[in-house]
């Protein structure tokens, strides 16, 4: 079978290394790709955000399948373009991504699914006086979000009114997240312990593999500027098999079927972030795709063949028996150029990759490659992932870090707390 993903991070680095493992796979195509996966497959120089592109290249190499990793091309309609000339593709269509691309459209659907989530209310443009006069009554803290894509950066925890009213003006007068900021979210905010769940979906059927848990903040102890995801460990303890299956019952397939039920059957990985509150399970947002960092961390755990449960997803006819997962931990820390979030240098060179013990993967997420010289080429440079057959996240925590201790570049900088919060 010949396969292309479709995007250049840590995930797709990860989803390409899985697919490789896989005896159906003939050849692997990874566009662009990165140095990591130009290892395991062939890279391609083509735009992503180019549809017309990317299908000519799928039919001239015969592609039987299509993995696209990022939300942007899904939401772009990448995958209604290959679907429309007959070339299987896991991942959703513009249709169904809108769980991810309007988190209004999200929560809708959860309300009329029955499906628990934070209350909120919704304001448009237009209704700027309406929405301070609501932060004024309000009780805090409260959570304000952009309805549109923002890169991870549309959401604003308000500890008091000033706060709420500062946001509002960034959203509704100064515009910072253009468009995707024409309408917003006033939520009420939840307490908990966060997970991330992934479902594959065949737009039917599906299965939940093992839980994770991302750290979104930059700092140790969850401080500091929100991220990408500084790391991530596997499975999440505080989810037991019973809390998942409640997951399962409660939440994935109530908001499947409401979008199959709107003929938007969904192809390709939910991605639910969930809150442990003390009210149960809610979902804080859903996206249309793997998680960065949590797939580096999940996908190392499971046995037997991912690419036949992709395809299989693709075709319409999950192969829920083609993975398995018994035991085992993984945990997977981020290395980034110091300043990310915000403004970082690119273009230092990596040393010490060649260096790295079995038990851990080195997962390529902004690196280039330059005359055989490994440089960082983004904010979030490696996903360093430690796999251990047995269930030990403190010796998979071990192992990471002493794998992290070979790998050197200038302002290298990442948080040493990955896992804690299950270890303890
Ligand atoms: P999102 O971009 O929707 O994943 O939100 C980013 C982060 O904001 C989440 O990972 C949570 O930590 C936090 N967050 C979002 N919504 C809420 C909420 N209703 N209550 C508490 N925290 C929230
Ligand atoms: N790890 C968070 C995300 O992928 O959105």
């Amino acid at each position: 079978m010949k396969v292309a993903v479709i995007g250049s991070g840590g995930r797709e680095h990860a989803l390409a290394l899985k697919i490789s493992e896989s005896e159906m796979l003939k050849k692997l195509y990874i566009i662009p790709g990165n140095p990591g996966t130009a290892q395991i497959g062939e890279n391609v120089n083509l735009d992503i955000n180019n549809n017309a592109e990317i299908l000519n290249f799928c039919n001239e190499k015969e592609i039987d399948l299509v993995v696209i990793g990022p939300e942007q091309q899904l939401v772009n309609g990448l995958a209604d373009e290959l679907r429309a000339n007959d070339i299987l593709v896991f991942g959703p269509d513009s249709a169904a991504s809108e769980i991810e691309a309007h988190k209004t459209f999200a929560k809708n659907l959860m309300i009329s699914a029955g499906v628990p989530t934070a209350k909120y209310i919704e304001f448009n443009l237009s209704m700027y006086d309406k929405a301070n006069d609501f932060i004024k009554q309000k009780k805090y803290p409260c959570v304000i979000k952009a309805d549109g894509l923002a890169a991870g950066k549309g959401v604003v925890i308000c500890n008091n009114a000033e706060e709420a009213e500062a946001a509002l003006k960034s959203f509704f007068i100064d515009r910072i997240f253009g468009k995707s900021g024409d309408k917003i979210l006033i939520e009420e905010f939840l307490e908990g312990e966060e997970v991330s769940v992934f479902a594959i979906s065949d737009g039917n059927n599906f299965i939940c593999l093992p839980a994770s848990q991302d750290h979104k903040r930059i700092g140790d102890n969850d401080t500091g500027k929100n991220t990408g995801g500084m790391g991530a460990y596997a499975p999440a303890p505080v989810v037991t098999t019973q809390l998942l299956n409640e997951i399962s019952i409660k939440i994935i397939a109530p908001t499947l079927q409401a979008l199959k039920a709107e003929s938007k059957p969904f192809i390709g990985c939910l991605y639910a972030g969930l809150i442990l509150t003390s009210d149960g399970v809610k979902v804080i947002e859903f996206n249309c795709r793997f998680g960065d960092p949590e797939t580096q961390a999940v996908l190392p755990l499971l046995k037997g063949d991912f690419l036949k449960l992709l395809y299989s997803a693709a075709e319409g006819n999950l192969d829920k028996d083609s993975i398995q997962y018994n035991a085992g931990s993984a945990v997977c820390v981020v290395a980034a150029s110091l300043g990310y979030p915000g403004q970082y240098q690119k273009g230092l060179e990596i040393f010490g990759l060649d260096e790295i013990p079995e038990s851990t993967i080195v997962f390529h997420a902004g690196t280039k490659e330059d005359n055989g010289k490994i440089l960082t080429n983004g904010g979030r440079v490696l996903a360093v992932t430690s796999v251990l057959e047995e269930n030990d996240l403190q010796k998979a925590k071990k192992l990471a870090y002493e794998a992290l201790d070979k790998i050197h570049f200038t302002n290298m900088y990442y948080r040493r707390d990955i896992a804690d919060k299950a270890i303890k």
